[in-house]
């Protein structure tokens, strides 16, 4: 039999890739690129080929994930629970599909992953996965217990990597577990499982300094957007993946885009990450600071209101379902007056509204004006509040209320 492996490189996939064999797997070994850190794409090549990989390959979905996941999720302006930009959940399900379309063109008939029974990712990849290929056969070796007696441990990982000839790096343990890509890196697990912990002074984190260390002065930064998609920074156009890269690096020294939260996974558990995501951040405020400018209130709030159910979607990895497809089809229409841009200040880790303009904005300063005259006539406002005022007026009356 042969399987396709969603292969990084390091310590976890390399013990699957050889144990995959072990079992009598023909592997492909797959590298989806979505920015997550790698010195040498080459070697990790290399070491999935000196590993006995049937074939190994790594493919760049940098760009895509970028316009065709994170901006859709962006412009529903979905945060799980309040505040996570769902970095990590958002790039599950592109993988996924890498993955089953190499399956498809090798022949492989099964996919196998390293993430944990305890987790959401496994939920992501195989829910991904099998709407795409119901006949997908999942491996998840952490959820064999035969797999986890083996390696119940890092040094009985090692050890089996040693003596398979299998190099690897000597790589100091990080006192938690992390995730990076182009949107985000998340910080989970180990000391930060300890809530008395203070999650900021321990992570070493990558992609923004603290708002203490940020700059006295604050920067500022003009984003456009075309029908609720960003296109430009600072009015230069710029492809998807290169305006999430400017903004990391912009708003990261800003110290722009940190939180520490407790959330509740879909396996049940609640768990406790830092993330950090300085680009994206900056693009959930500019959007929706153009938006108030360009959409209907209705239509705000019932987008509003819908929007922790599509972050419970993409958190949970029902990406590829009929209701999720009917949600990108309202929101792609919804968001067609979302056409402007604005101007922020990020100054130590606040992001500070400078400027909005849009050719489509609903705001008119003449009917908003607190000045006499314009459109708005206030006696009118007499007949539409005796309207509105008549079921208060008549429970008042049955139901006096003690004041
Ligand atoms: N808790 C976050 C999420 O579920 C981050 C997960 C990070 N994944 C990882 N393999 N470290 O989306
Ligand atoms: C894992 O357990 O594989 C990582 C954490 C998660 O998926 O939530």
């Amino acid at each position: 039999p042969s399987c396709v492996l969603a292969y990084s490189g390091g310590l976890d996939t390399s013990v699957i890739l050889g144990w995959l064999q072990d079992e009598g797997y023909d592997v492909h070994c797959v590298y989806v690129d979505v920015g997550q850190p790698c010195e040498d794409r080459e070697a990790i090549m290399q070491k999935a080929h000196d590993c006995g990989a049937k074939s190994a390959r790594l493919v760049d979905v940098q760009e895509e994930l970028c316009r065709d996941f994170a901006f859709p999720v962006l412009q529903w302006q979905a945060r799980y629970e309040g505040i996570y930009l769902l970095g990590t959940s958002i790039a599950r399900p592109l993988i996924s599909k890498v993955c089953l379309q190499v399956a498809r063109e090798v022949g492989a008939e099964a996919y196998a992953h390293g993430a944990t029974g305890k987790g959401n990712d496994q939920c992501r990849f195989q829910l991904a996965a099998e709407a795409l290929d119901p006949a997908v056969k999942i491996i998840a070796p952490w959820r064999i217990p035969a797999f986890r007696e083996k390696f119940p441990g890092r040094t009985e990982m090692i050890d089996y990597c040693e003596q398979k000839g299998i190099p690897v790096k000597a790589s100091i343990a990080k006192p938690y577990s992390s995730d990076e890509n182009c949107l985000h890196i998340s910080y989970e697990a180990g000391k930060l499982e300890e809530l008395t912990v203070d999650g900021y002074e321990v992570v070493d984190f990558g992609m923004t300094v603290s708002p203490q260390e940020a700059p006295d002065q604050p920067e500022q930064i003009t984003v456009g957007f075309e029908s609720g998609v960003p296109v430009s920074v600072d009015g230069e156009k710029l492809s998807a993946f290169e305006i999430v890269q400017v903004l990391n690096e912009r708003a990261g020294r800003n110290g722009v885009g940190r939180i520490d939260i407790i959330e509740n996974r879909f396996v049940g558990m609640k768990s406790r990450g830092v993330y950090e995501a300085p680009g994206m951040t900056v693009l959930y405020e500019t959007h929706r600071l153009l938006e108030q400018l360009t959409v209907d209130r209705d239509l705000a709030h019932l987008r509003d209101r819908i929007a922790p159910e599509v972050a419970e979607m993409v958190y949970y990895g029902l990406w590829y379902t009929a209701k999720f497809d009917a949600l990108l089809a309202f929101i792609e229409e919804a968001q067609k007056p979302v056409t402007g841009e604005v101007t922020v200040n990020l100054y130590k880790g606040n992001i500070l509204a400078s400027s909005r303009s849009s050719p489509l904005s609903l705001y008119d300063e003449e009917i908003a004006s607190m000045e006499g005259g314009g459109s708005y006539d206030q006696t009118d406002a007499e007949g539409f509040l005796r309207i509105v005022g008549l079921p208060s007026r008549v429970q008042g009356r049955i139901n006096p209320r003690d004041y």
